[in-house]
């Protein structure tokens, strides 16, 4: 039987149970540019409490590109003495940190805006050159890993989704050479850097003639062949779906994903109560899932549920927390 509170691995980080808070911005910065105590308090109740592992919030390359306005980047002024903090924090309760990093946008030096179809072969070295750079950032940070959000509809989602990408040289075309643009990069990190690379992905795109399902297995795979230590499922209209329905949309398909690759993967999204959670592990293969909104209702939710044995999110997935300033639950304000 597998439990929620089990020790397990994502890839060579040990992680005290099978939780890991996903990404979720929280940039609370005071005029200064550093972030408020509020944040420490928050990584402090999350780290004591049990979680797995730790993804921090969503840094862009560059200001300009970020996902929207009150989401940060990595060159926002306090990034190295806030996060050298924060990854303290988390490093003393032995709890696993990566830095997320999602741009939406990308400039090349000539486009503030250019998509997969117009970037020139130089402008892609640039680009990955950044990422490369921003990996070696967060390490500096003190970071244990770097994930890199390729879903949603962030740039290297649209990059690797033909419904965006018809370029005809060898970063366009069939899956390999449309994922080759991140693959680079991953080998890159992992060959010169000692870090855990996690990918975040789409498992499909609705739109027509976007990722299937079974082209979403094929970039994981590609993925992991280019040295990614981990995957992430996520969903570009994240919230509509996953707060439908009674059973987790991603179980049609992560078991095939989960038998595709050696790496672990992650499933998350509306995941609320222990024993709902205990279900989807022990009658599924994952082994490994996120929560993102429970941790911002209440950020040590955990400890009382490893306590009682049991327990549900007071999160009420109202999704009020999102796209607002602070990232705060209005309904329950600590
Ligand atoms: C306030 C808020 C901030 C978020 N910030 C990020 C982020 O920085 N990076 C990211 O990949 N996803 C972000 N998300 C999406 C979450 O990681 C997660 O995928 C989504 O909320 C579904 O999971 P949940 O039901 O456990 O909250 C955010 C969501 C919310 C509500």
């Amino acid at each position: 039987m597998k439990d929620i509170f089990d020790e397990c691995y994502l890839g060579d980080l040990k992680l005290k149970s099978r939780i890991v808070r996903t990404g979720t911005w929280e940039t609370e910065t005071e005029d200064g540019g550093f972030l408020t105590p509020a944040v420490f308090e928050r990584y402090k109740k999350m780290a004591s409490s049990g979680v797995g592992a730790i993804v921090s919030e969503i840094f862009a390359l560059d200001h300009k590109d970020r996902f929207f306005p009150y989401s940060t980047s990595l060159n926002y002024k306090g990034f190295i003495k806030d996060y050298k903090m924060i990854t303290g924090i988390a490093h003393e309760y032995d709890v696993p940190i990566l830095g997320q990093l999602a741009f939406f946008y990308y400039d090349d030096g000539e486009n503030q805006k250019v998509e997969a179809n117009e970037i020139t072969p130089e402008g892609i070295r640039k680009l990955q050159a950044e990422v490369i750079m921003a990996a070696k950032k967060f390490l500096f940070a003190g970071f244990d890993g770097i994930q890199i959000n390729m879903g949603n509809n962030f740039y290297l989602a649209r990059f690797m989704n033909p419904y965006f990408n018809q370029r005809e040289d060898k970063y366009g075309g069939n899956t390999e050479n449309r994922v080759r643009i991140s693959s680079e990069i991953i080998k890159v990190i992992k060959s010169t850097m000692d870090m855990h690379v996690s990918c975040r992905i789409n498992p499909w795109d609705v739109r027509k003639g976007g990722i299937t399902a079974d082209e979403s297995i094929a970039i994981a795979r590609e993925l992991e062949k280019a040295g990614a230590d981990s995957i992430q499922l996520t969903a570009r209209t994240i919230s509509q779906i996953y707060d439908k329905g009674e059973k987790h949309p991603f179980l049609v398909y992560v078991d095939d994903l989960i038998d595709a690759v050696d790496i672990p993967v992650i499933l998350g999204g509306s995941l609320r109560e222990m024993a709902k959670i205990n279900d989807v592990l022990n009658n599924s293969k994952v082994e490994l899932v996120s929560m993102s909104k429970p941790f911002v209702a209440q950020a040590d939710f955990l400890a009382d549920w490893k306590e009682n044995g049991e327990g549900v999110a007071i999160c009420q997935s109202c999704n009020n927390c999102y796209s607002k300033k602070t990232s705060t639950c209005f309904k329950y304000v600590e």
